[in-house]
Order: C-alpha cells, then sequence, then structure tokens
C-alpha cells in the first residue's frame, strides 16, 4: 500500500470521482469542514444505519427506537452541563488573525507570552492567552434575536433520549434494563477539523442509552463495550485494525465514570470512531433538578423509586462510513494491470450488481435491461453499456459493487449470464431466473 498521506488523497479523489463525499458548497470554494454524500456515498451510509438499527433495535426485545428534534429547550444544555463545559481552550494571533487549540502541537512558547510564536504567519509575542469557546452553535427560535430566544443545535442526540426516557418507558412499557436508540444529526463548531470526514461540524450520531439499576452498571458496561466491538467485525471491518483505548481519569467528559473508545487504525494513525460510557445517573438527576419533574423509575417488584444508571454507546454515523472507506480500499495488480478496488462486505456495499451487455448489439443490451429491471425491484443495481467491458468492470471495482453480471452471445441462447465477484475475479454462469436467490444468498449477512 502508498503511504498514509497518499492513501488519504486518493480516498478523497476517488470518493469525488466516484460520487461516495463531496465537499459542500464545493462551488462557492467549499464550507470549512461540511461533507455532502452523493450518490453511493448515501447508500453506503443508509445501510451502515440500517445496520446498526437493525441489530440495535428491531433485533433486540429490550431497546426501543426514538427520534427526538435537534432544537430542544435551551435549558437542556445547561442541565447537561454543555453551556459551562463544552469548551475547548483556544488562542488567537493578533496579528495574522488566525485560532488555534491551546494544545495545538504546532504552537510554541507559552500562549500570552512574549515567547509565543504563530504557527501561521510566525510571528513571536501575538497569541493570547488561552480563552475558553463553547463549541455548540447558536441560533435564535422566534423572529426577533433577542437572547430569551437562544436555541442551541444539539451537540449530541443522547439528550434528547434522557428527556424523554420516562415518555418511552411508559408507552412501551419496558421494565429496566432496557434501552432507547435514536439516529441524528449533531453539530460541534470544531476548531480543528479535518482529515476529510473524521471531524466535522454537522456530523451523524447512533447512540444507544442503556437504563440499569444502579449497582449493575459496570456488568452492562462490560456488556456493551464487547457487544460494540462485535459489531464492527460483524461489520467487515478487519479485526487487527480495531482496539479499545480507555480513558484515563484527565481524559473523561464531565458526565462519564469510567469509558472506552473503540478506536480504528486510519491512514492517519489510531483514532476514536465509537465511545461506550459509564454515565453514572449523571443526565438524569440533573435534568430532574432542572426541570423540577421526578425522572425516577419506579420498580414494579420491589416497589422501590430510583434514577437509573446509564451505560452509552455513541457511534458516529459519518466516521464509521470513513472507517469502512478507509478499511474498504486496496490497490492490486490484476493480468498485469493495476486495479483500486472497495472490498465493502457485500451487505452494506452501495451498489450490489451491475448489468453489462457485452456488446450493443444481437439482442443483448435488450436482454441486459430486462435482466436489470427485474433485479432492480430488489436490489440497488447499475446498468452501464459505455466502454470496454474491462473498463466497466474497473468502474464498479471503484464503486464496491460485489458482482458484475455479463449478458454475452450465450446468454441471447440459453438464458444464462455470467457473474464476475468483484474480489476473486472468478465468473461463474447462472441462469437469468436464478439471479435474484445467486444474488440474495451471497448478500446475505
Ligand atoms: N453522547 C456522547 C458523545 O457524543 P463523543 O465521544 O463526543 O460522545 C461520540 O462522540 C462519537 O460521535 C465519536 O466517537 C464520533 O464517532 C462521533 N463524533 C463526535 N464528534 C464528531 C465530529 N466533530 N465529526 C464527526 N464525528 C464526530
Amino acid at each position: 500500500m502508498p503511504p498514509a498521506d497518499n492513501v488519504m488523497e486518493k480516498l478523497v479523489s476517488l470518493a469525488k470521482r466516484r460520487g461516495f463525499v463531496f465537499q459542500s458548497s464545493e462551488i462557492y470554494g467549499g464550507l470549512g469542514s461540511v461533507w455532502d454524500y452523493g450518490p453511493l456515498g448515501v447508500e453506503l451510509k443508509q445501510n451502515i444505519k440500517e445496520r446498526w438499527w437493525r441489530s440495535m433495535v428491531h433485533e433486540r426485545e429490550d431497546i426501543e427506537g426514538l427520534d427526538a428534534a435537534i432544537l430542544m429547550h435551551p435549558k437542556v444544555w445547561e442541565a447537561s452541563g454543555h453551556v459551562a463545559g463544552f469548551t475547548d481552550p483556544l488562542v488567537d494571533c493578533k496579528h495574522c488573525k488566525n485560532r488555534f487549540r491551546a494544545d495545538d502541537p504546532r504552537l510554541t512558547g507559552t500562549p500570552g507570552q512574549p515567547d509565543a510564536q504563530c504557527p501561521v504567519c510566525g510571528t513571536k509575542g501575538t497569541l493570547t492567552a488561552p480563552r475558553l469557546f463553547n463549541l455548540m452553535f447558536k441560533t435564535f427560535m422566534g423572529p426577533v434575536e433577542e437572547s430569551a430566544a437562544v436555541v442551541y443545535l444539539r451537540p449530541e442526540t443522547a439528550q434528547g433520549i434522557y428527556v424523554n426516557y420516562l415518555n418511552v418507558q411508559q408507552s412501551s412499557r419496558q421494565k429496566l434494563p432496557f434501552g432507547i436508540a435514536q439516529i441524528g444529526k449533531a453539530f460541534r463548531n470544531e476548531i480543528t477539523p479535518g482529515n476529510f470526514t473524521f471531524r466535522t461540524r454537522e456530523f451523524e450520531q447512533m447512540e444507544m442509552q442503556f437504563f440499569v439499576k444502579p449497582g449493575s452498571e459496570d456488568e452492562w458496561f462490560e456488556f456493551w463495550r464487547h457487544e460494540r466491538l462485535r459489531w464492527h467485525e460483524a461489520l467487515g471491518v478487519r479485526p487487527e485494525k480495531l482496539r479499545f483505548h480507555r480513558h484515563g481519569p484527565d481524559e473523561l467528559a464531565h458526565y462519564a465514570k469510567d469509558a472506552y473508545d473503540i478506536e480504528y487504525e486510519f491512514p492517519f494513525g489510531w483514532h476514536e470512531f465509537e465511545g461506550i460510557h459509564n454515565r453514572t445517573n449523571f443526565d438524569l438527576s440533573r435534568h430532574q433538578e432542572h426541570s423540577g419533574k421526578k425522572l425516577e423509575y419506579l420498580d414494579p417488584a420491589t416497589n422501590e423509586r430510583f434514577i437509573p444508571f446509564v451505560v452509552e454507546t455513541s457511534l458516529g454515523a459519518d466516521r464509521t462510513t470513513l472507517v469502512v472507506l478507509c478499511d474498504a480500499y486496496h490497490e492490486e495488480e490484476v493480468e498485469g494491470d493495476k486495479r483500486v478496488v472497495m472490498r465493502f462486505r457485500p451487505a452494506i456495499a452501495p451498489l450490489k450488481a451491475a448489468v453489462f451487455p457485452l456488446v450493443n448489439k444481437e439482442g443483448m443490451p435488450e436482454l441486459a435491461r430486462r435482466i436489470h429491471d427485474g433485479l432492480r425491484r430488489r436490489f440497488n443495481v447499475f446498468y452501464d453499456d459505455g466502454g470496454s467491458i474491462g473498463r466497466r468492470y474497473r468502474r464498479q471495482d471503484e464503486a464496491g459493487t460485489p458482482f458484475g453480471i455479463t449478458v454475452d452471445g450465450q446468454s441471447t441462447q440459453d438464458q444464462t449470464v455470467t457473474v464476475r465477484d468483484r474480489d476473486t475475479l472468478q465468473q461463474v454462469r447462472v441462469a437469468a431466473d436464478q439471479l435474484v436467490e445467486h444474488l440474495a444468498d451471497k448478500l446475505q449477512g
């Protein structure tokens, strides 16, 4: 494989060329660290989200789904500690007006002192002392821009779950332990974004809060961290590229008693893409205190009332999509030719198959169209009749399409087609009327 920087450059370029990810508002020069998903990217991310939802909500009796609004009462963020504590220390250069995190490794000297040097313009003594900067985006609700109407774009989806936990519990008649899962957008005014879609200002989270009896949280914390690692392996991410990182005391978020990150070895190093947090009863207690509403659970077995403890699993949908893109990217030689192939697990690949007439004559396009129209009712498939068959295969290799179906001269005689496997390059002949079963079988899991 080529060096790391090079891999990211190639991936960003492939993502644009093939329609996975585009820079937001590109024709205006782009918007810093905001990205759009193209035709293939939206399918890939959607497949990942659906897989998460299926395994978390549909396959478990003890987890319910929720879709809370992005805008919430501003007091939510006071109670959660985000207004006071969701901050990064920043320094400004008074000369070039750039802004950095105070822990930016490129900074030399002590910000605020004459020895500090700006990493961008190189001027000495122009950096301010660190000031705390809140990462939440603010906006105004209603027609008048006054402070009473300030609302925030949520920086995590979790709070929508906490404030609804009794609504969900009572309406679904769940008993502890049970969880609530949600997929939705979150926003953070990140100061040092970068590395493509790794750290962005608008992103999606897939979060699950598991409510448990006090005293059982450590056991559930262990359960969920192993369960989440297993999920990523089942997604097809290479196990040797995954590891746990346990937070030290100085890394723990304000709400957490214990936390593990699941990290992936990106081309730019090991970084977190999921957090498993033991949040104790911090959030629910704070909401009870700030709202004045009782958020206790009544245990039907013992008649005890208590505030549940929470184990959280918090995964970024965009960051997982980036993990999948990085993990799938392969360069290899095939019959003396270089090819780039995205080895997505077939079940999450954006396109499941592409249908090609070998040549655009002798009844092949008509049969290929009929096959394509039949398959598209079941799978996301693509029709391509442009260029040599070799070029069409290469294009689908870059899109990560697991199967290439070619209609050739024999097909019009006996109604069979060749099915090429993206990874092994082996071709088998399959009867056209058996294609749905053939693909369904290969796309499982
Ligand atoms: N509710 C807990 C929470 O939000 P977090 O560790 O701040 O915890 C969880 O975020 C996950 O959300 C991260 O592991 C990452 O996948 C995703 N995430 C957080 N900030 C992000 C950003 N700026 N861009 C993309 N994904 C982000």
